[in-house]
């Protein structure tokens, strides 16, 4: 290829997600409008200094025509990014289906759809077949671009049956397969009709991460009860192939967030904030609009708060961001109308005519207005500077997913919390209840009466104490930087592919 001929020194990281990390709007002309989202994954691999990454994915749109997708092509080729196409009636079957419709709630401890929601969306088992097509045209994408010596990782829950196509193709290539979502109970997932076929599809891979201990434990126990094999300290065995398991808990790119909190529209952005909200403390939920996320159950706990604390009424305000996400599919839209009749009630029994307690937004925000949101001062302390001690502000953050992979809203309220020493009130749902736990008050967001009690545990908490857990946090998620997650999974798939056919020649 043109690389090769130019002396390309690197390996290639052919990363691979359901989702490539642009979004695509087609213009009148045919031409293509490209925006590269700098957040999440493209950061983390910023840190794999000896890989040269390409993206392989779906685009999010539909794109029919050959034109249009010759155009895409080239356009997203200046972006190091390779599209897969999926035609409309795949994207229902395998994204709206059997990805968000069944695996999603499932891994995330919300059962299997009953009969009447399977209905909506056709059988379970043409849906699965969606899926391992749609898997097939991903690994079809890959296997095009493929080169000696290229490296292989497939992202989430998505693409749990690529790691077998790809070697079905070439027993040869390096793969690595890496779960965003929690890996749940072997309990749980021998529900699946397809729980075996997935199980060995995986471990295909040659080695498989997780973000914690529990989710690698929990898979490898459905590999041992489930397919009957043989789990070792390593991984999961099967005659004599090694398939390498681990925790390898992500993290954010921290400095970005921390830098953004200099940039005079962020500043700018802090100041309308605070003018908005003066005199009063700001708790903040960032959430996309998901049933995993618990957003019903956090403003319950906000309303029994204010009902059992009249004196805080008109002294406190919750900010709710919840981004739209899956909207097409059944279980999504009924949570956004449930979500809205919530925050209307509360409003128009605590409300008045100046103000409301709940402040509500169904959209996302750009990163520079998030940042500022996340950083928030408080309003008091600056109007009245003498008085500290007695008005102890400061923000909190409320993350109260019922289970939730990481969870990295949370991390990126710490890193913009270094000024303020602001609260984290965190689900021990979240995967991120492991690293931030003695920084955090951990809650189990299905007690309402116990997130209630933690809101005002957390507004009233003495200096001190913030600082202390504020300290502990901070350290953690500067240190565990998404840089350094994507370069140790990188460089531990490289030397497990050579350690598992060690072990095979023995
Ligand atoms: C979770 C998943 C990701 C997914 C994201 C947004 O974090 O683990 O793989 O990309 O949600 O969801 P969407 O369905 O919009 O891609």
């Amino acid at each position: 290829s043109a690389e090769r001929q130019e002396g390309r020194s690197k390996q290639r990281l052919l990363v691979v997600a359901n989702r490539l990390p642009v979004s695509a709007i087609r213009r009148g002309d045919d031409s293509w409008q490209l925006e590269m989202s700098v957040g999440g994954l493209v950061s983390a691999l910023l840190g794999v200094k000896e890989f040269e990454a390409r993206w392989i994915g779906w685009a999010g749109v539909n794109v029919p025509d050959d034109i249009g997708q010759k155009a895409l092509t080239t356009a997203l080729a200046e972006k190091r990014c390779i599209p897969v196409f999926l035609d409309e009636e795949i994207v229902h079957q395998y994204y709206n289906g059997y990805c968000n419709n069944i695996l999603w709630p499932l891994f995330h401890y919300l059962g299997l759809p009953q009969e009447d929601r399977l209905a909506t969306t056709r059988s379970f088992q043409s849906q699965f077949d969606a899926y391992k097509k749609a898997n097939q045209l991903f690994a079809d994408v890959v296997n095009n671009i493929y080169e000696e010596g290229d490296v292989v990782w497939c992202h989430d829950y998505h693409l749990m049956f690529l790691p077998k196509c790809l070697k079905d193709y070439n027993s040869n290539i390096k793969v690595g397969w890496f779960l965003h979502t929690p890996f749940p109970s072997s309990e749980i997932h021998r529900m699946l009709p397809s729980r075996s076929e997935l199980l060995r599809s995986v471990l295909a891979a040659d080695l498989v991460g997780f973000h914690t201990y529990d989710y690698a434990r929990h898979f490898v126990s459905a590999c041992t009860r489930i397919l009957g094999l043989e789990g070792t300290p390593e991984g999961v065995e099967d005659q004599g192939r090694l398939t390498r398991v681990a925790a390898f808990p992500i993290g954010i790119d921290s400095d970005r967030f921390i830098r953004a909190l200099e940039l005079p529209q962020v500043k700018d952005h802090i100041k309308e904030l605070q003018d908005r909200f003066a005199g009063r403390k700001v708790m903040l939920g960032v959430d996309r609009l998901d049933m995993i996320k618990g957003i019903p159950q956090k403003i319950l706990a906000f309303e029994k708060y204010l009902e059992e604390n009249p004196n805080w009424r008109d002294k406190v305000v919750l900010i709710q961001i919840a981004v739209p996400t899956r909207t097409d599919v059944p279980d999504y839209q009924r949570l956004t109308s449930q979500v809205h009749e919530i925050v209307g009630r509360i409003n128009g029994r605590f409300g008045s005519l100046t103000t409301v307690p709940i402040h509500h937004l169904d959209r996302s925000l750009e990163f520079h207005a998030l940042c500022a949101l996340y950083a928030v001062t408080e309003a008091w302390r600056l109007i009245i500077p003498c008085l500290p001690g007695i008005f102890s502000c400061l923000d909190v953050a409320l993350v109260t997913s019922l289970r939730d992979g990481m969870n990295l809203v949370s991390y990126e309220f710490v890193a913009c919390q270094d000024s303020k020493k602001g609260v984290l009130i965190l689900s021990e749902f979240a995967g991120a209840a492991q690293s931030l736990g003695a920084g955090a008050v951990l809650v189990n967001p299905w007690n309402i009466t116990e997130v209630a009690a933690s809101i005002g545990y957390a507004l009233n908490m003495p200096a001190d104490e913030r600082e202390k857990r504020h300290h502990h946090n901070f350290m953690h998620v500067t240190t565990h930087t998404s840089q350094e997650w994507a370069a140790t999974f990188v460089s531990e798939l490289n030397d497990t592919t050579v350690e598992a056919q060690l072990r095979t020649r023995q």
